[in-house]
């Protein structure tokens, strides 16, 4: 039986997958690249760097190391504007009884983001102090879909990663939580999500019951 659950934050918890893509979009129109929604969909779980080499990619020119940092930090400063005023009602619903329901079935309850914004982000959406760890992405070597983000959080949580199940939006994710040897919840696109083991709308539709026990 599950022993831990282990959430990615932006596009599970909270609506931010959406404010990343307006952020890379602002970016992306100043620098005079094409970027729309289909190509985000592959940006989703994918660290900042990465995510911006996507959007490079239709780039008429290239750009060095020092440039490409520079417009990193720029559509970082876009985000972390966004999200200043963030609160408790931006958390989607649902969220609030998920984290009571696994604290209730003595779950262990762990946090995968690839954002180096994740703790301040939880902090404004008010519910840091209900994760028992919160990994660290700057620290993490291989980012999503290498397995060892989620493999980070299971050993912080003392938990064998066959007692774990991981909760993502993005394929990225789903293929890092299956490569750590754990279950996966996809929660969005059944279609995007397709290699999950179940797939929900959004998180309101997570009833424990239906995944502790299996
Ligand atoms: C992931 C998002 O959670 O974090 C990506 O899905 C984002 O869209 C990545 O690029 C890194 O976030 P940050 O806040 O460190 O730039
Ligand atoms: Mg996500």
């Amino acid at each position: 039986a599950a022993r831990a659950l282990i959430f990615d934050l932006d596009g599970v918890l909270t609506d931010t997958a959406h404010t990343h893509y307006e952020a890379w979009k602002q970016l992306a129109d100043e620098i005079g690249v094409y970027f729309d929604r289909d190509i985000n969909e592959r940006l989703k779980g994918v660290d900042r760097l990465a995510s911006l080499r996507i959007i490079l990619e239709r780039a008429e020119r290239s750009y060095s190391a020092e440039e490409q940092l520079e417009l990193a930090t720029r559509k970082n400063s876009y985000y972390v504007e966004a999200i200043q005023r963030t609160s408790p009602k931006d958390l989607f619903a649902g969220v609030d009884r998920v984290l009571a329901d696994a604290r209730q079935a003595g779950l262990k309850i762990g946090l995968a983001s690839a954002s180096r914004n994740a703790r301040t982000l939880l902090d404004k959406l008010g519910i840091v102090d209900r994760f028992d760890y919160i990994a660290d992405a700057g620290a993490i070597r291989h980012a999503k879909p290498a397995p060892d983000i989620f493999l980070d959080v299971a050993a912080a949580l003392g938990v064998p990663p066959s007692h774990c199940i991981g909760v993502e939006d993005a394929a990225a994710g789903i293929t890092a939580i299956h490569a750590a040897g754990m279950a996966a919840i996809g929660i969005g696109d059944a279609r995007a999500l397709a290699q999950a083991d179940v797939v929900l709308p959004d998180i309101a539709a997570l009833r424990l019951g239906d995944v502790v026990s299996s």
